[in-house]
């Protein structure tokens, strides 16, 4: 794993957003995997400026997203969908009907994670981008996720839901439940960056780079990818003494 070390949010976001527009211009059909969360914002805000600045295309790029909270429709103001259409493609010149998320308020869920499988079957991303969560967990691949494991929905963990909570207007209100791209759909992406800020991860970071790999830190798997960049700020690197290949 390549690691570099950020000096704050903004150096972290402007290094994510060098590595994710020369994916565009490499290839303007690019298949790009997206996250959501607070920690690709800073991501999503350069990568619009540079479209508008310098203009980078994005009209034949296709996107899949990691997950969708289930019970959410694509116009409530939480959902990912939601949350991917005003923070990031309303700043493109994106088709979105070249982007996919899992719908949350699919009637039959196993239909759901079968066509979302199938469609990334077809649709393999060049690059995969992706915070952490304090526990560890990638996309919504909470602890003991199997490694093989393909979209499915999972019962979110309780400092999940707390971690989350600040989105919402109360704790009551955050989903249960969500669709997610599994492990084996995360590893299958050419490229992975993880991104991670603040010290409230240096925890999870650390076992994402240095722990053992096992299911109980689902990041850890990306240790067995390839092509994998972490870029963390220095409160989220302070458990990492040094650069780590
Ligand atoms: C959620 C998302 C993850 C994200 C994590 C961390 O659980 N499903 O994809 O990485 O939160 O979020 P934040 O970036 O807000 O810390």
């Amino acid at each position: 794993m390549k690691v570099i070390v950020a000096k704050d949010y903004e150096d972290m976001s402007a290094r994510a957003c060098e590595i994710m527009v020369k994916s565009v211009k490499e290839n303007p059909r690019a298949v790009l995997g997206l996250a959501t969360g607070s920690t690709p914002l800073g991501l999503y805000r350069n990568m619009i400026r540079d479209h508008q600045e310098k203009g980078t295309d994005y009209s034949r790029v296709k996107t899949a997203n990691l997950d969708e909270y289930a019970g959410l429709d694509k116009e409530h103001e939480q959902s990912y969908a939601y949350f991917m259409k005003h923070n990031l493609f309303d700043g493109l010149n994106i088709d979105l009907a070249n982007t996919n998320i899992e719908n949350g308020t699919a009637a039959d869920a196993a239909a759901e994670c079968a066509r979302y499988n199938a469609l990334l079957e077809e649709l393999p991303r060049d690059i995969q981008v992706l915070g952490i969560g304090s526990n560890g967990h990638i996309a919504f691949n909470e602890p003991n996720t199997p490694f093989g494991s393909e979209t499915h929905v999972v019962d979110l963990a309780e400092s999940t839901i707390r971690d989350n909570a600040r989105m919402f207007s109360d704790i009551a209100e955050v989903p249960r439940r969500a669709f997610t791209m599994g492990l084996k759909n995360i590893m299958n992406a050419k490229k992975i960056l993880i991104l991670a800020n603040g010290a409230n991860k240096a925890q999870a970071v650390y076992g994402l780079v240095k722990g053992e790999v096992t299911e109980r830190v689902p990041a850890s798997v990306l240790q067995l990818h390839p092509d994998c960049t972490l870029i963390a700020d220095e409160g989220a690197a302070s458990l990492l003494t040094e650069q780590t290949k």
